[in-house]
Protein backbone atom coordinates (compact mmCIF):
# COMPACT_ATOMS: atom_id res chain seq x y z
CA UNK A 1 0.00 0.00 0.00
CA UNK A 2 0.96 3.59 -0.94
CA UNK A 3 0.06 6.10 2.25
CA UNK A 4 -0.65 9.36 1.79
CA UNK A 5 -1.37 10.80 5.28
CA UNK A 6 -2.59 14.70 6.65
CA UNK A 7 -3.39 16.14 10.05
CA UNK A 8 -5.97 18.74 7.93
CA UNK A 9 -7.31 18.42 4.35
CA UNK A 10 -9.90 19.52 2.76
CA UNK A 11 -11.26 16.26 1.80
CA UNK A 12 -9.43 12.84 1.57
CA UNK A 13 -12.01 11.93 -1.49
CA UNK A 14 -10.50 14.98 -3.06
CA UNK A 15 -7.02 14.36 -2.70
CA UNK A 16 -7.45 10.78 -4.02
CA UNK A 17 -9.68 12.01 -6.84
CA UNK A 18 -6.41 14.03 -8.23
CA UNK A 19 -3.99 11.20 -7.32
CA UNK A 20 -5.88 8.74 -9.02
CA UNK A 21 -6.13 10.85 -12.25
CA UNK A 22 -2.56 11.56 -11.92
CA UNK A 23 -2.33 7.70 -12.17
CA UNK A 24 -1.73 6.79 -8.39
CA UNK A 25 -1.78 2.82 -8.10
CA UNK A 26 -4.22 1.06 -6.74
CA UNK A 27 -4.34 -0.13 -2.76
CA UNK A 28 -3.44 4.31 -2.28
CA UNK A 29 -4.87 5.28 0.79
CA UNK A 30 -5.01 8.56 2.06
CA UNK A 31 -6.00 9.52 5.55
CA UNK A 32 -6.15 12.38 7.19
CA UNK A 33 -7.02 13.86 10.69
CA UNK A 34 -9.24 15.91 10.29
CA UNK A 35 -11.36 17.09 7.42
CA UNK A 36 -12.13 20.67 6.46
CA UNK A 37 -14.47 20.04 3.62
CA UNK A 38 -15.38 16.96 4.13
CA UNK A 39 -18.18 15.54 1.62
CA UNK A 40 -21.23 13.34 1.75
CA UNK A 41 -23.52 11.84 -0.99
CA UNK A 42 -25.62 13.49 -3.11
CA UNK A 43 -23.73 17.32 -2.54
CA UNK A 44 -23.67 17.37 1.42
CA UNK A 45 -21.36 17.42 3.39
CA UNK A 46 -19.70 15.41 6.36
CA UNK A 47 -18.92 16.51 9.28
CA UNK A 48 -15.10 15.77 9.81
CA UNK A 49 -13.43 16.66 13.45
CA UNK A 50 -10.14 16.16 14.20
CA UNK A 51 -8.89 13.46 16.17
CA UNK A 52 -12.25 11.31 16.56
CA UNK A 53 -13.12 10.17 13.49
CA UNK A 54 -11.66 7.95 10.33
CA UNK A 55 -11.37 10.29 6.83
CA UNK A 56 -10.09 8.53 4.07
CA UNK A 57 -10.27 7.38 0.87
CA UNK A 58 -8.98 4.27 -0.95
CA UNK A 59 -8.51 4.07 -4.47
CA UNK A 60 -8.76 1.05 -6.57
CA UNK A 61 -8.38 -0.17 -9.79
CA UNK A 62 -10.72 -3.11 -10.83
CA UNK A 63 -10.58 -4.74 -14.41
CA UNK A 64 -14.68 -4.18 -14.57
CA UNK A 65 -17.29 -2.69 -16.42
CA UNK A 66 -18.87 0.68 -14.71
CA UNK A 67 -22.13 -1.00 -14.40
CA UNK A 68 -20.47 -3.26 -11.94
CA UNK A 69 -19.10 -0.32 -9.44
CA UNK A 70 -22.10 -0.37 -7.30
CA UNK A 71 -20.80 -3.80 -5.99
CA UNK A 72 -17.52 -1.91 -4.30
CA UNK A 73 -20.17 0.25 -2.21
CA UNK A 74 -21.69 -2.88 -1.01
CA UNK A 75 -18.45 -4.67 -0.45
CA UNK A 76 -16.85 -1.43 1.30
CA UNK A 77 -20.12 -1.84 3.87
CA UNK A 78 -19.26 -5.96 4.43
CA UNK A 79 -15.67 -5.13 4.84
CA UNK A 80 -16.30 -2.26 7.60
CA UNK A 81 -19.28 -4.06 9.22
CA UNK A 82 -16.85 -7.17 10.06
CA UNK A 83 -14.02 -4.67 10.90
CA UNK A 84 -16.01 -2.99 13.71
CA UNK A 85 -17.28 -6.24 14.99
CA UNK A 86 -13.83 -7.63 15.37
CA UNK A 87 -12.79 -4.57 17.05
CA UNK A 88 -15.68 -3.49 19.41
CA UNK A 89 -17.51 -6.54 19.35
CA UNK A 90 -20.81 -4.57 18.27
CA UNK A 91 -22.99 -5.48 15.52
CA UNK A 92 -24.15 -2.92 13.21
CA UNK A 93 -26.59 -2.88 10.29
CA UNK A 94 -26.17 -1.68 6.87
CA UNK A 95 -28.80 1.01 5.53
CA UNK A 96 -28.88 0.32 1.36
CA UNK A 97 -26.72 1.18 0.12
CA UNK A 98 -24.41 2.50 2.34
CA UNK A 99 -25.06 3.75 5.78
CA UNK A 100 -23.63 1.72 8.77
CA UNK A 101 -25.93 1.91 11.47
CA UNK A 102 -25.91 0.88 15.59
CA UNK A 103 -29.17 0.90 16.72
CA UNK A 104 -31.05 2.77 14.27
CA UNK A 105 -28.06 5.85 14.56
CA UNK A 106 -25.77 6.38 11.80
CA UNK A 107 -21.73 6.26 12.60
CA UNK A 108 -20.29 5.65 9.26
CA UNK A 109 -21.09 7.15 5.37
CA UNK A 110 -19.35 5.55 2.63
CA UNK A 111 -19.08 7.47 -0.81
CA UNK A 112 -17.94 5.69 -3.76
CA UNK A 113 -16.61 7.79 -6.51
CA UNK A 114 -16.04 6.79 -10.46
CA UNK A 115 -13.53 7.45 -12.87
CA UNK A 116 -14.18 5.82 -16.29
CA UNK A 117 -13.14 5.38 -19.64
CA UNK A 118 -16.31 4.32 -21.95
CA UNK A 119 -17.91 1.35 -20.43
CA UNK A 120 -14.72 0.20 -18.12
CA UNK A 121 -13.81 1.07 -14.74
CA UNK A 122 -10.32 3.81 -14.16
CA UNK A 123 -9.98 3.64 -11.13
CA UNK A 124 -12.68 3.48 -8.24
CA UNK A 125 -12.66 6.41 -5.40
CA UNK A 126 -13.92 4.29 -1.88
CA UNK A 127 -14.34 7.03 1.24
CA UNK A 128 -15.05 5.88 4.23
CA UNK A 129 -16.03 8.41 6.95
CA UNK A 130 -16.52 6.67 10.58
CA UNK A 131 -17.36 8.58 13.83
CA UNK A 132 -15.12 6.43 16.39
CA UNK A 133 -14.20 8.72 19.56
CA UNK A 134 -16.55 11.46 19.22
CA UNK A 135 -19.06 12.89 21.97
CA UNK A 136 -22.03 12.65 20.92
CA UNK A 137 -22.10 16.57 22.99
CA UNK A 138 -19.91 17.48 20.23
CA UNK A 139 -22.37 16.52 17.46
CA UNK A 140 -23.72 19.39 15.48
CA UNK A 141 -27.44 20.23 16.69
CA UNK A 142 -28.77 18.56 13.49
CA UNK A 143 -27.07 15.13 14.01
CA UNK A 144 -27.25 14.35 17.76
CA UNK A 145 -30.53 12.74 17.43
CA UNK A 146 -29.98 10.40 14.19
CA UNK A 147 -26.17 9.98 14.47
CA UNK A 148 -23.34 7.78 16.78
CA UNK A 149 -20.07 7.40 17.40
CA UNK A 150 -18.45 4.08 18.13
CA UNK A 151 -17.37 5.55 21.75
CA UNK A 152 -20.59 6.99 23.00
CA UNK A 153 -22.22 3.38 22.13
CA UNK A 154 -19.65 0.76 23.52
CA UNK A 155 -18.72 3.13 26.12
CA UNK A 156 -14.97 3.16 25.65
CA UNK A 157 -12.58 4.93 23.10
CA UNK A 158 -10.92 2.51 20.64
CA UNK A 159 -7.54 3.03 18.54
CA UNK A 160 -8.32 4.50 14.98
CA UNK A 161 -5.24 2.68 13.92
CA UNK A 162 -6.47 -0.66 14.54
CA UNK A 163 -9.36 0.03 13.13
CA UNK A 164 -8.07 1.10 9.77
CA UNK A 165 -6.33 -1.31 9.76
CA UNK A 166 -8.94 -4.37 9.91
CA UNK A 167 -11.09 -2.88 7.48
CA UNK A 168 -8.29 -2.70 4.95
CA UNK A 169 -7.74 -6.41 6.10
CA UNK A 170 -11.16 -6.97 5.38
CA UNK A 171 -11.69 -5.23 2.09
CA UNK A 172 -8.68 -7.15 0.70
CA UNK A 173 -10.17 -10.69 1.36
CA UNK A 174 -13.50 -9.46 -0.15
CA UNK A 175 -11.85 -7.78 -3.30
CA UNK A 176 -10.24 -11.34 -3.74
CA UNK A 177 -13.07 -13.27 -3.29
CA UNK A 178 -15.02 -10.77 -5.47
CA UNK A 179 -11.92 -11.35 -8.39
CA UNK A 180 -11.66 -15.38 -7.64
CA UNK A 181 -15.30 -15.57 -6.96
CA UNK A 182 -17.66 -12.67 -8.40
CA UNK A 183 -20.30 -11.08 -6.27
CA UNK A 184 -22.18 -13.96 -4.55
CA UNK A 185 -20.53 -14.44 -0.87
CA UNK A 186 -20.52 -10.62 -0.57
CA UNK A 187 -24.29 -10.39 -1.60
CA UNK A 188 -25.04 -12.76 1.16
CA UNK A 189 -22.84 -11.18 3.56
CA UNK A 190 -24.43 -8.00 2.24
CA UNK A 191 -28.26 -8.73 2.42
CA UNK A 192 -27.21 -10.69 6.38
CA UNK A 193 -26.50 -7.27 7.57
CA UNK A 194 -28.89 -5.32 5.61
CA UNK A 195 -32.15 -3.84 8.09
CA UNK A 196 -34.19 -2.73 5.23
CA UNK A 197 -34.98 -5.96 3.63
CA UNK A 198 -38.45 -7.72 3.40
CA UNK A 199 -39.91 -4.27 4.80
CA UNK A 200 -41.51 -1.65 3.34
CA UNK A 201 -39.61 1.36 2.41
CA UNK A 202 -39.54 4.72 0.59
CA UNK A 203 -36.48 5.41 -1.73
CA UNK A 204 -36.22 9.14 -2.40
CA UNK A 205 -34.03 9.31 -5.59
CA UNK A 206 -31.99 12.65 -6.80
CA UNK A 207 -34.85 13.98 -9.09
CA UNK A 208 -37.30 13.75 -6.36
CA UNK A 209 -39.59 10.74 -7.42
CA UNK A 210 -40.74 8.89 -4.66
CA UNK A 211 -41.05 5.05 -4.85
CA UNK A 212 -43.06 2.95 -2.45
CA UNK A 213 -42.82 -1.04 -1.83
CA UNK A 214 -41.18 -3.77 -0.05
CA UNK A 215 -37.28 -3.95 -0.27
CA UNK A 216 -37.10 -7.39 -2.03
CA UNK A 217 -33.41 -7.53 -2.14
CA UNK A 218 -29.78 -6.46 -4.34
CA UNK A 219 -29.49 -7.86 -7.25
CA UNK A 220 -25.72 -9.16 -9.10
CA UNK A 221 -24.99 -5.50 -9.86
CA UNK A 222 -25.51 -4.10 -6.04
CA UNK A 223 -28.91 -2.69 -7.10
CA UNK A 224 -32.22 -2.67 -4.89
CA UNK A 225 -35.20 -3.93 -6.00
CA UNK A 226 -38.27 -2.76 -4.96
CA UNK A 227 -41.36 -4.16 -5.53
CA UNK A 228 -44.36 -1.97 -5.46
CA UNK A 229 -48.15 -2.24 -4.45
CA UNK A 230 -48.60 -3.28 -8.00
CA UNK A 231 -46.02 -5.89 -7.96
CA UNK A 232 -44.25 -3.85 -10.40
CA UNK A 233 -40.14 -4.65 -9.64
CA UNK A 234 -37.95 -0.77 -9.76
CA UNK A 235 -34.44 -1.28 -9.71
CA UNK A 236 -33.01 1.73 -7.32
CA UNK A 237 -29.61 2.83 -8.76
CA UNK A 238 -29.55 5.74 -6.06
CA UNK A 239 -31.70 7.18 -3.11
CA UNK A 240 -32.40 7.70 0.14
CA UNK A 241 -33.99 5.34 2.01
CA UNK A 242 -36.48 6.25 4.76
CA UNK A 243 -38.77 3.40 6.81
C1 LIG B 1 -22.35 9.81 3.22
O1 LIG B 1 -22.94 10.80 2.76
O2 LIG B 1 -22.91 9.05 4.02
C2 LIG B 1 -20.92 9.50 2.79
C3 LIG B 1 -19.91 10.18 3.66
C4 LIG B 1 -18.47 9.88 3.25
C5 LIG B 1 -17.45 10.61 4.10
C6 LIG B 1 -16.04 10.23 3.78
S1 LIG B 1 -14.88 10.80 4.99
C7 LIG B 1 -13.55 10.35 3.95
C8 LIG B 1 -13.95 10.74 2.55
N1 LIG B 1 -13.63 12.13 2.28
C9 LIG B 1 -14.72 12.87 2.09
O3 LIG B 1 -14.72 14.10 1.85
N2 LIG B 1 -15.82 12.11 2.19
C10 LIG B 1 -15.49 10.72 2.46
Amino acid sequence: HHLVYQDEIPSTQKKAQHLAEDGAEEGTVVLADEQTSGRGRLGRSWHSPKGTGIWMSLIIRPDIPIHKAPQFTLLTAVAVVKAVKHVTGLDCEIKWPNDILYKGKKFVGILTELQAEAADVKAIIVGIGINVNAAIDDFPEELKDIATSLRAEAGTAFDRAELIQEILKAFEDLYKSYMDEGFGLIKLLWESYAISLGRQIYARTANGTVVQGLAQGINDEGVLLLKDKDGKIHKIYSADIEI
